[in-house]
């Protein structure tokens, strides 16, 4: 029996989000069905398709009192709305159902493990903070009800000096021996340390706490201030653990805010211990948080995130419907001791009209046989020509672009990519090829706000030319830029008017590129 709350969240969903039209959403990234989404959730395989639920606040598009969302999918792109999972409806989670997981149970039950929040005291500043347990509810793909014995974790499991007001996000999964495993965020009372904490649980609702699995003040280099959403998972012959955390410090591999990392290591089941070798950012643009992987049934590990940042909600278009969505979801693989990430391979099967340019130059005295389209830059940018290329403009596309130093002798400085251009906005692509950097810079897309809005990564020239390929999914209203195979990635979101869909090129120096580009296509978000 669904509560009045889970109720009214659904009548709700179903009358509101009608006042959506498609041509309002991306095309094939999932956006709430109305109102706020944050972190994805329980994403999953189940009953022959993909689950993901999401942090959702229907009744507005600001974060509220946390509901589950969910939609379907069987490749990931194409989704299906279902009604709201989960709605803080009990004793247990009477202010929110924070993050978690899913798995399924022995039975064909699909199991959901999500942080009870409960209000228990107010700050001097109005703030309340939430006393947070693990909570599970049970269903069968569509409804879900939550168990009688909730919270089946609370601060009582916790080790001494572990606040109660900080400890959520469960990853739960099953080992080989059948037994499960839980893992969770956690902080001091005194804030000054985070950490993961891992439980043993011989079914999901029986758990013991089990050890500190990954502790901040431990690290070589302590990552933030408040880890959050763990996720952890063998990939070839390795693990990895994919982190957030709040309060990161700049310093090379991370900027500064909430952002994501992800630790490759090994992982011993008998005794819970993870030995980590290496730390990377796991996305270096803007607009990236929480992320959750998937096992699909063919063995590839698929990964999406929030493709927002707690630090850049501001950023928004007025009087939005909707407001948060979710990134591309990304084939993970591990090569050269690295995390490397490309969009899943079912986004080809949406590729049409192919436009390729082999070998434009640019730069200098641009020989390209494109037409010249005037100059644009920030106050800071020097003057550059500017190309652009017949059946080279869109919003929804997918562009893989190479570009190299026109020859050997000659190096070239920079190389900008201009998306979502009209004659006053763009949102950049700037490759500095000495410095080995890509920057994007979202300065001059319309965001009002001076929040976070360039954001770089340190790249891999090849060769003498210092070469290097990108790969660029934009979906109306962001750009996912993916270096060379998938070693870095930069995700950026924007709210330019869709008519700004001119794409340019310019550069320092002279460049030689090719560049392929296909419009995305498909069937539009649905509805059930
Ligand atoms: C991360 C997070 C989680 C929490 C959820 C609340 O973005 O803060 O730790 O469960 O969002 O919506």
């Amino acid at each position: 029996m669904s509560s009045q709350r889970l109720q009214e969240a659904r009548a709700y969903e179903m009358r509101a989000d009608r006042e959506i039209c498609p041509e309002e959403r991306p095309v094939f990234h999932l956006t709430p069905r109305i109102g706020w989404m944050n972190d994805p959730n329980g994403f999953s395989y189940y009953g022959g398709q993909y689950h993901l639920f999401y942090q959702y606040h229907p009744y507005s598009t600001v974060w509220g009192p946390m509901h589950w969302g969910h939609a379907v999918s069987k490749d990931l792109l194409h989704w299906t709305y279902l009604p709201a999972a989960l709605a803080p409806d009990t004793d247990a989670d009477m202010d929110g159902c924070f993050s978690g997981s899913a798995v399924t149970l022995a039975d064909g039950r699909h199991a959901l493990i999500y942080t009870g929040v409960v209000n228990e005291v107010t700050l001097q500043d109005g703030c309340k903070r939430g006393r947070q347990t693990q909570c599970l509810a049970i269903g069968d793909g569509v409804d879900y009800a939550k168990s009688d014995r909730n919270p089946l974790l609370d601060s009582a499991a916790l080790p001494v000096g572990i606040s109660r007001y900080d400890f959520r996000d469960p990853k739960v999964w099953q080992e080989a021996d059948g037994t499960y495993r839980m893992l969770c965020a956690a902080r001091t009372e005194d804030g000054a340390d985070t950490m993961y904490l891992l439980f043993r649980g011989r079914d999901v609702e029986h758990w013991d706490y089990e050890r500190m699995f990954l502790r901040n003040s431990e690290l070589e280099q302590p990552i933030g201030r408040m880890y959050e959403c763990p996720d952890l998972f063998a990939l070839d012959g390795q693990y990895v653990l994919l982190a957030s955390s709040q309060d990161m410090t700049a310093d090379g591999e991370y900027a500064a805010g909430n952002g994501t990392f992800c630790m490759i290591g090994s992982y011993d089941m008998a005794t819970g211990t993870f030995v980590p070798t290496f730390h990377q950012n796991v996305d270096y643009g803007i607009d990236f948080y929480a992320e959750q992987s998937v096992l699909a049934p063919d063995g590839r590990r698929i990964m999406l995130g929030w493709m927002q940042n707690w630090d850049t909600i501001q950023h928004r278009p007025d009087n939005c419907k909707w407001y948060g969505q979710m990134s591309v979801p990304r084939e993970l693989s591990i090569r050269n001791g690295r995390l490397y990430q490309w969009p899943i391979r079912e986004l080809e099967a949406m590729r049409r009209n192919p436009v390729s340019y082999q070998g434009a130059t640019i730069g200098g005295s641009a020989t390209c046989d494109a037409a010249d389209a005037g100059m644009h830059g920030g106050s800071d940018a020097l003057i550059e020509p500017i190309t652009e290329l017949d059946g080279i403009r869109g919003r929804v596309a997918d562009l893989e672009i190479e570009i190299a130093a026109a020859t050997q002798q000659e190096p070239f400085e920079r190389f900008t990519i201009g998306l979502a251009v009209d004659d006053t906005h763009h949102t950049d692509v700037i490759y500095l090829p000495e410095e080995s950097l890509l920057i994007v810079d979202r300065r001059h897309s319309g965001v009002r706000r001076a929040l976070a809005n360039v954001s770089s990564a340190r790249v891999s020239p090849q060769g003498e030319t210092r070469a290097i390929r990108l790969r660029i999914i934009l979906d109306r209203y962001s750009a996912e830029i993916f270096v060379g195979d998938g070693e870095q990635v930069l995700s950026t979101t924007f709210y330019t008017e869709q008519t700004a869909d001119r794409i340019t090129f310019s550069a320092r120096g002279m460049a030689q590129f090719h560049i392929v580009k296909y419009d995305l296509a498909g069937s539009l978000q649905g509805m059930r």
